[in-house]
C-alpha cells in the first residue's frame, strides 16, 4: 500500500483532501490525523473491521483499548450510558481539548473499540484538522496515538510516516503537535474522579472543577506482570528507546560528573535541559536537548521527538534530566520519562 501524505495549507485549501480523508473512513480504512497532543491514527468507532486494521498497523495489544473521538459535545450523550454531571463541567472548562474522559458505554460502542471493557474514553479534541476529519467521516473516530506499539507518540506527520509508511493509505500532515503528549486520562466511573494519565489539562486544573480527584498510584511506578491496572495502557512498554534510559538526579555539574565517569566503553548519549546542552559540548558525548527547564510545555513539546532522535543513534545508554515535579504540565513530563526510563533514577 502506498502511504500519502497530505500535507495541509488551510480548511479551504485542503477541503476536497479533507473529503477523501472522510470518505476513506466511511469505506473502513484508516488514516492519520494530527491533534493537539499527538497525531492519531482513526478509524470509525462504530466498525468492528475498521478498529481491527488500527490493531493490525500499529501491532497494539488486542487488550488495550482505544479513545474514541467527538466534534460536538452531545455526540458524548450518544456513545454513553449517561453523561454524569462531572463530565459536563469538565466538558464546559477543558473540551475542546487534551482532556480524555472514561464514561460507561452504551451498544453503539463495539467491543472491538474497549477491548471488551465496559466503559469507553472520549475525547473532543480541539485540533480544527482533527475536528474537520472527524466531521468529514460523520462518525466518531476510534484513535490511538500513530506509533508502532512500543515507540513514542508522534508528534509529527514524519514521525508517523516512519512507523507507519507502508501500512495505511493516508496522513493528514498539520506540522507538528502543540502540546507533544498524550491527553490528561481521568475515570469518572468509579464513585470519586480518578486521574489515570497526566497530561496537559493538569491535576490542579482538575481539582479546581471537581474539588477532590484521586491519582492512581501507577502514574509514577512500575507495574508488576500480571498486576490488574485502571487502564490497560498502563501496562505496556511505551515511550521507550532501544537502548536503555537512567534518569540522573542532581544539579547540572553533578549530572556532567556523573555520565563523564560512568560513560567510558559505552556508546552514551544525554537527553537534557537547553540549558546543559553545552556544558556537553567538549565531552564527545551527544547531548540532545528537548526545552527549557524553566519551561515545561517545552519540555512536553520536545520530549518525543528528542527520544525518537535518541533512538536513531543506536546507544547503549541514555543519561536523562527531569524537570522538579510541580502541580503544572511537569507531572505528564516526568510520567512519561519515567516510563521511558522504567522509573529508573539515580541521585548523585
Ligand atoms: O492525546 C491522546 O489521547 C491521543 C490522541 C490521538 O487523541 N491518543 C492516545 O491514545 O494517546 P492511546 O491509545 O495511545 O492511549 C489511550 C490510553 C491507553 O493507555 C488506554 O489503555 C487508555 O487510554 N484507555 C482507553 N480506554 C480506556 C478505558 N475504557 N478505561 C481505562 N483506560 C482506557
Ligand atoms: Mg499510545
Amino acid at each position: 500500500m502506498t502511504t500519502q501524505l497530505i500535507k495541509v495549507r488551510g480548511l479551504m485549501e485542503n477541503f476536497d483532501d479533507f473529503v477523501r480523508a472522510g470518505n476513506l473512513l466511511k469505506n473502513g480504512e484508516v488514516v492519520a490525523i494530527p491533534t493537539e497532543t499527538v497525531y492519531g491514527l482513526a478509524a470509525s468507532a462504530f466498525s468492528p473491521d475498521a478498529v481491527e486494521k488500527i490493531f493490525k498497523a500499529k501491532g497494539r495489544p488486542q487488550d488495550n483499548p482505544l479513545i474514541v473521538h467527538i466534534s460536538d459535545f452531545d455526540d458524548l450523550a450518544k456513545i454513553t450510558e449517561e453523561v454524569p454531571e462531572t463530565a459536563v463541567r469538565l466538558a464546559e472548562n477543558f473540551w475542546p481539548g487534551p482532556l480524555t474522559m472514561i464514561l460507561k458505554k452504551n451498544e453503539k460502542i463495539p467491543h472491538e473499540v474497549t477491548a471488551g471493557l465496559s466503559t469507553v474514553a472520549v475525547r473532543f479534541p480541539s485540533h480544527k484538522y482533527a475536528r474537520a476529519v472527524i466531521e468529514a467521516a460523520g462518525v466518531p473516530l476510534a484513535a490511538p496515538s500513530a506509533n508502532l506499539s512500543g515507540k513514542p507518540s508522534p508528534t509529527s506527520a514524519q514521525h508517523v510516516m516512519r512507523d507507519l509508511a507502508g501500512k495505511i493509505p493516508m496522513i493528514i500532515d498539520g506540522g507538528e503537535c502543540e502540546v507533544g503528549l498524550e491527553s490528561t486520562v481521568i475515570d469518572l466511573t468509579g464513585e470519586k474522579p480518578m486521574l489515570l494519565r497526566p497530561g496537559a489539562v493538569t491535576l490542579s486544573q482538575l481539582c479546581r472543577v471537581l474539588g477532590e480527584v484521586l491519582v492512581n498510584p501507577k502514574i509514577s511506578e512500575e507495574v508488576d506482570d500480571g498486576e490488574k491496572v485502571a487502564s490497560p495502557g498502563m501496562k505496556y512498554k511505551h515511550y521507550s528507546p532501544e537502548a536503555p534510559v537512567v534518569i540522573i538526579e542532581g544539579d547540572a555539574e553533578d549530572f556532567v560528573r556523573y555520565v563523564i565517569a560512568n560513560a567510558a566503553e559505552k556508546k552514551a548519549a544525554v537527553l537534557c535541559f537547553d540549558e546543559e546542552k553545552e556544558l556537553f559540548s567538549n565531552t564527545g558525548i551527544n547531548a540532545v536537548s528537548y526545552g527549557s527547564k524553566e519551561d515545561p510545555q517545552s519540555l512536553a513539546h520536545g520530549l518525543f521527538a528528542a527520544l525518537r532522535t535518541l533512538d536513531e543513534m543506536s546507544l547503549d545508554i541514555i543519561y536523562a534530566r527531569e524537570p522538579d515535579l510541580s502541580d503544572g504540565m511537569e507531572q505528564a513530563v516526568v510520567n512519561r520519562l519515567g516510563r521511558a526510563a522504567a522509573f529508573n533514577r539515580i541521585s548523585v
